[in-house]
């Protein structure tokens, strides 16, 4: 069992004038579930490869159980990566290219049958096995690279990107199995990702990116329900969080399209925080967003006329695009016992008022985070 530590970490490359990462600080505990999310070209991969070795470190320490690791070359850190580009073995069979790493490590031939045949099982592999990496599709490639990491027991498993080559349904089913196989073997596993669903389905902890900065580092439910700016706000979730821009006085919020009443808790806060009589971005997830008899009672006071301008049928739900002025899109998620809403319809939307999010204006901090965060530390 390990610990690992990045503290400091930036990374230059010699061709380039920018840092693509830029202080990355995190403690890692024994056994956890890891993954590090954010747009392209954030960093991802890059720091994933200086954990790995692969890398040089510009400035900051790496430390796997209390020792700096920096200049322990990449083979002797006992790490099992998935890279970004499956790099299989083209010459040698399926079940040569999972078992190589147990090959190398002088394990028992038997053994390692035994252990491939396990998880090409897990992984739905058993009728490739001695097949060649070209006579594979992507997807199935990219589970071998897979396999090839899961068969081992290293300290840290690393993977970049894994489940990007598969279809919707096997990475369902594969997101699964990685996750009980990391529950069993109890490792720390460093995951890549840019989908903002595996990161919520998956991690223990997220470590959200942007432009080679953390932005911010929690459960998927701090992230989703305490984001510390509007970049974690919309980045997590899905539509993505509307964000409109107004100004908050005695009690409410007004922007261009509507005036809302905020809620007593909400009032307090901003008040508190000095924002009475300036401008705030309002944060209002699909979910906050609703319309009907119900709620129209419920929030009387939180109430506005618009157009739907577009949706998006999802089956138990609809997403629905409005005309909120300056945006052009504010989307909704109508459920059951909502009613319908034809494209050009004028509608009652109403907004719930205690699931708000409030962001500065210029800084785009989240107003909220620092009171949020001391009931998440309770
Ligand atoms: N070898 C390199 N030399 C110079 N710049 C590089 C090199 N590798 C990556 N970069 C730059 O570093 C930044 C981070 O790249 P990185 O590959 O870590 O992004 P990423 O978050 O993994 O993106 P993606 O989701 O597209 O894989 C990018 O701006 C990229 O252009
Ligand atoms: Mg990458």
């Amino acid at each position: 069992m390990s610990k690992i530590s990045l503290r400091n970490i930036n990374k230059k490359y010699p061709n380039s004038d920018t840092y693509s990462v830029s202080n990355f600080n995190i403690d890692i505990e024994e056994g956890e579930f890891i993954v590090l999310v954010g747009p392209s070209g954030c960093g991802k991969s890059t720091t994933l490869r200086m954990i790995a070795g692969l890398e040089d470190i510009t400035e900051g320490e790496f430390i796997i159980d209390g020792k700096v690791v920096n200049s322990v070359s990449s083979k002797d850190r006992d790490i099992a990566m998935v890279f970004q580009s499956y790099a299989l073995y083209p010459h040698m069979s399926v079940r040569d290219n999972i078992g190589y790493g147990l090959k190398l490590r002088n394990y028992p031939a038997s053994e390692i049958k035994d252990h491939v045949d396990n998880i090409s099982k897990d992984l739905f592999l058993t009728e490739y096995l001695e097949r060649k990496p070209k006579e594979l599709s992507g997807g199935q490639r990219q589970r071998v690279a897979l396999g090839r990491a899961m068969v081992r027991t290293p300290k840290l498993y690393l993977m970049d990107e894994p489940l990007s080559n598969l279809d919707a349904k096997l990475r369902t089913t594969t997101r699964t199995e990685i996750s009980r196989m990391h529950r069993d073997k109890g490792a720390i596993t460093i995951y890549v990702t840019h989908d903002q669903v595996e990161a919520m389905t998956m991690a223990d902890r997220i470590v959200l990116m942007s432009m080679g900065e953390v932005q911010q580092i929690g459960t998927p439910k701090e992230l989703f329900t305490n984001p510390k700016n509007s970049f974690v706000a919309t980045f997590m979730g899905m539509p993505s969080m509307n964000i409109i821009e107004g100004v908050y006085e005695g009690g409410q919020f007004t922007c261009h399209s509507f005036t809302i009443t905020l809620s007593e808790e909400d009032q307090r806060i901003l008040n508190n925080a000095g924002y009475n009589g300036k401008s705030v971005c309002l944060g209002a997830r699909s979910s906050a967003i609703r319309s009907g008899k119900k709620y129209e009672e419920a929030f009387p006071d939180c109430c506005f006329e618009t157009t739907a301008l577009n949706s998006e049928y999802l089956g138990d739900s609809v997403n629905v695009f409005f005309d909120a002025a300056p945006m052009n899109m504010f989307a909704g998620t109508l459920g059951t016992g909502e009613p319908d809403v034809e494209i050009d319809e004028k509608i009652t939307l109403v907004i719930d008022n205690t699931k708000l999010h409030f962001f500065d204006s210029d800084t785009q901090e989240s107003i909220k985070y620092p009171i949020k965060v001391a009931e998440f530390q309770k």
